[in-house]
């Protein structure tokens, strides 16, 4: 299986890349921070079975030279990772000031961003054998759940991946008729960098045993649903 996978430097994107090395897959991992400390561990383990492409999936030039380094390295892949996502301003209630320009940001990365790699690999994935795109998603942006209030509001972040869940409907509505299946897929709470600048300990899982489940959702046959819950092993109440 060949994989390209977005946000790779830390977090569940790391643990992904590891866990589809480990799998035996080629990973290409686009690498954005400023730390690639652990995916050098990673080229070290595993060569060319790694492919490290530098990758900012918030600018347009970043995304398609990345799909251009893929491109001279390979004719096809078969899963794209939408996993890079920035949470942006934190613990800003509607009577607080809002940071627009932030939020702005925040959009671009986690909805566009998707929507921007996706369209820079679709020839590639077109070309693949197993066609599937995953948009890692959150509980933060499900209409039925609307538990999120007050501090703890983060309107850019969810409303982001609300975005994020719409657009990969629409994208899915379109890309049926190449054969590639999208998913949303909602990964649990993690013990990762998304929230703050330190590692969330308070989280119950390892970004690790998310990776796992979601490499043993994609050996099995794509379910019809759209937004998959990867704890649950169900599909998603959004
Ligand atoms: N953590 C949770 O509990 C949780 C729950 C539900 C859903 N999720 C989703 O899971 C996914 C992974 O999040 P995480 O928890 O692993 O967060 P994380 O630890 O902060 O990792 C996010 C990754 O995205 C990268 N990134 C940030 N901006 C980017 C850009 N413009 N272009 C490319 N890469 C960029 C980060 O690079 P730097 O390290 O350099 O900033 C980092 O490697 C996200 O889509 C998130 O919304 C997480």
């Amino acid at each position: 299986m060949k994989a390209y996978i977005t946000g790779t430097d830390r977090g569940l994107g790391l643990a992904l890349a590891a866990t589809f090395l480990k799998h035996g897959c080629e990973v290409f991992a686009g690498c954005y921070g400023i730390d690639p400390a652990g995916l050098d561990s990673l080229k070290a383990q595993y060569g060319a079975q790694l492919e490290m492409i530098p990758l900012d999936v918030s600018s347009d030039a970043s995304v398609a030279a990345a799909a251009q380094s893929i491109a001279s390295k390979t004719g096809s892949l078969d899963v794209l990772i939408n996993n890079a996502a920035i949470i942006g301003q934190k613990d800003a209630a509607i009577t607080d000031t809002l940071d627009f320009n932030d939020m702005l940001a925040v959009y671009n990365v986690n909805a566009l961003g998707a929507l921007r790699v996706a369209q820079s690999v679709l020839g590639l994935l077109r070309a693949g054998e197993m066609k599937r795109i995953i948009n890692i998603s959150s509980e933060a942006g499900s209409m039925a759940a609307r538990v999120r209030r007050g501090q703890k509001t983060r309107y850019a972040y969810c409303a982001s991946k609300a975005a994020l869940n719409i657009q990969s409907i629409l994208l899915q509505n379109h890309v049926a008729e190449y054969g590639i299946k999208v998913h949303l897929v909602e990964p649990g709470w993690l013990r990762t960098f998304l929230a703050s600048k330190e590692k969330c300990t308070i989280a119950p899982t390892e970004p690790e045993e998310s990776a796992e489940r979601l490499v043993a959702f994609l050996q099995r046959t794509p379910p019809e649903y759209l937004f998959h819950d990867l704890f649950q092993d169900r599909q998603f109440d959004w």
